[in-house]
């Protein structure tokens, strides 16, 4: 049995530019569900951020911090003490949102350490943390998140961070229609639990 891990730290990160929409709604409930299996969370809403694109100067070679003094310095700070993270973007164009990408983008600081300066291989899977990524969008599509989990999952990689599990929500559009979908609800309740409990080394079930 596992031993339980006391206040596994799960940096939760808010993506889409509205506020209280979709993406808001559904990271509120798994953060409701890591934070009751004994998480302590840390959020960041990207849209009240000032955050540079990456400028791609690599500062980040020297020590594998990012160069760049924005609030980003503090985001990587929490990312590299954490042991869970959840990332929620809603779909614009069959992709993470822009405010999603430029982080995203920033965290080549976490790749370079990673590969550059710690010279681990590009095929290493040995995770530090663990990661679960919530999707918003309006349409059906067959291959409605596939741009975006592509990317997502390279992205979990330089973090050091196994994307356990995804939820990708379909036919949202209007900005209050997520806390209307008792069934989405109570799927990001459950994966914000069952990632919980993964990290404080519980059984949701039994929960
Ligand atoms: C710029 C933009 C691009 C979008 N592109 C897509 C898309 O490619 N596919 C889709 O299904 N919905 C798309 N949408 C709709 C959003 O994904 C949808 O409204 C989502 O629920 C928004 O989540 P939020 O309320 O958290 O911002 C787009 C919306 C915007 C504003």
């Amino acid at each position: 049995m596992a031993s339980e891990t006391p206040e596994p730290l799960v940096v939760a990160i808010h993506g889409s530019p509205r506020r209280r929409g979709n993406t808001s709604t559904l990271l509120g409930e798994a953060v409701r569900g890591a934070t009751e299996q004994g998480c302590r969370i840390v959020e960041f809403h990207l849209r009240d951020l000032k955050l540079s694109p990456c400028l791609e100067i690599y500062g980040c070679k020297k020590d594998g911090r990012c160069v760049i003094k924005d609030d980003f310095q503090k985001i990587y700070d929490s990312l590299d003490h954490a042991q869970g993270v959840i990332l929620a973007s809603p779909i614009f164009f069959y992709a993470v949102s822009a405010q999603t990408k430029i982080l995203m983008d920033r965290c080549q600081s976490f790749w370079v350490r990673r590969h550059w300066l710690e010279k681990r291989p590009y095929d290493d899977t040995t995770w530090h943390r663990r990661g679960l990524f919530i999707a918003a969008a309006a349409s059906q599509g067959q291959k409605l998140f596939d741009g975006a989990l592509l990317s997502v999952r390279y992205f979990f990689r330089a973090l050091d961070t196994e994307l356990t599990d995804t939820l990708l929500c379909r036919g949202l559009d209007r900005e209050d229609e997520a806390q209307h979908q008792p069934d989405q609800l109570a799927m990001a309740y459950l994966k914000g639990k069952e990632l919980g409990a993964l990290l404080a080394g519980k059984d949701a079930e039994q929960q």
